[in-house]
């Protein structure tokens, strides 16, 4: 029998399981996540188009071709950032425009067809993260339309309950919230494989001890973008982030170092609560030097993949964009500190 690279690869995956759960635990409740986070290892953000005001608003319409490209290219996974709460109504029961849905299922089509998994997200909910009180059942009576809209779908749509909670979204908050977002997913999508990330922007901070997750089937999401002065130099909607413009960033030891120790904190975390661990975003802005951002986003990836972590790169067509929509071209050499060619 001829093994193909698929079939290494698969067993690499429940090797590495096996490193994570004592043999007598591999039930199937608890090695779903992390047969699904393997769907989503080499993955990439489908940044400013659903998570803009209205899509288009921030130069980014998605079209049939973009995931053709994702796909060729050799990611595994689109993530999609959503701002549902500006496609819904302000009253009970905060009816989702049809429209809107039906867009939304186009892009989950989009995926299928082209043999992607794909991330649906709650993004750029603001009012949730100012009044959390006020705006608590508008989110889950959001989740109950979406999650019961796609609960056919197939197991390679995953959703991700809230991108980045902050503000008076505290951790205790929030921990409530999901707990309570997670019994309405659940009755109409007992198997679904979920996406949850800590307070505080899903930032690798002490928020991330206090969260708590209620099943067995999640995945945790967390974003990386440190060092925030290299990646977010010259960001127009970070305040004073133009001061930092010029910032380098080199793989010298005390700057690796301090990824490592990062990811290590998160990974010694994730095992002990036996949960796979998603990037959900990394990058670096494009007002940063090209060349250290091909350094550090080659190691950030390098490093996620060291500890076995599947990531997102923030993100396609934008900003901090690995294709340009210009010249419809693949910016190689970041394209190649993500995806390095075989
Ligand atoms: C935000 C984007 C932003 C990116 C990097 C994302 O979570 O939604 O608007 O560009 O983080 O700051």
């Amino acid at each position: 029998m001829r093994i193909g690279s698929s079939t290494i690869k698969f067993i690499t995956v429940l090797m590495g399981l096996l490193k994570i759960l004592d043999a007598n635990e591999l039930n199937s409740e608890m090695t779903m996540p992390f047969i699904q986070n393997e769907s989503l290892r080499h993955c990439l953000n489908l940044g400013n188009a659903l998570e803009a005001p209205t899509e288009g608003d921030w130069g980014i319409v998605l079209k049939a071709e973009h995931f053709q490209l994702i796909k060729k290219a050799g990611f595994t996974a689109v993530r999609v950032p959503i701002r549902w709460s500006s496609h819904a109504s302000e009253n009970v029961p905060y009816q989702i425009n049809i429209s809107f849905l039906d867009r939304i299922n186009w892009v989950v089509n989009q995926a299928i067809e082209n043999e992607l998994a794909i991330v649906i997200n709650m993004h750029h909910y603001q009012d949730l993260f100012s009044d959390p009180q006020a705006h608590r059942n508008r989110y889950l009576c959001l989740w109950n339309q979406i999650s019961t809209y796609f609960q056919d779908a197939p197991n390679t749509v995953l959703f991700e309950l809230l991108n980045e909670p902050n503000g008076k979204l505290t951790s205790n908050l929030w921990n409530d919230l999901l707990t309570e977002c997670i019994e309405i997913v659940r009755k109409t999508n007992p198997d679904r494989t979920l996406i949850v990330g800590p307070a505080n922007w899903n930032h690798i901070s002490a928020e991330l001890d206090k969260l708590v997750l209620p099943d067995h089937n999640i995945i945790l999401t967390v974003h990386y973008y440190d060092p925030f002065h290299f990646t977010h130099q010259g960001a127009e909607w970070v305040n004073g982030s133009d001061k930092w413009i010029g910032t380098s960033w080199s793989n010298e030891t005390r700057q690796t170092q301090k990824i490592e120790s990062d990811f290590l904190r998160v990974s010694n975390w994730a095992q002990e609560k036996k949960v796979p661990v998603f990037v959900g975003e990394f990058g670096a802005y494009n007002k940063a030097n090209l060349q250290d951002r091909i350094l550090w986003t080659n190691y950030v990836r390098q490093q996620a993949e060291k500890f076995n972590f599947s990531w997102a790169y923030w993100e396609f067509g934008a900003g901090f964009g690995v294709y340009d929509r210009e010249t419809k071209k693949w910016r190689m050499s970041l394209l190649e500190a993500l995806i390095p060619k075989p």
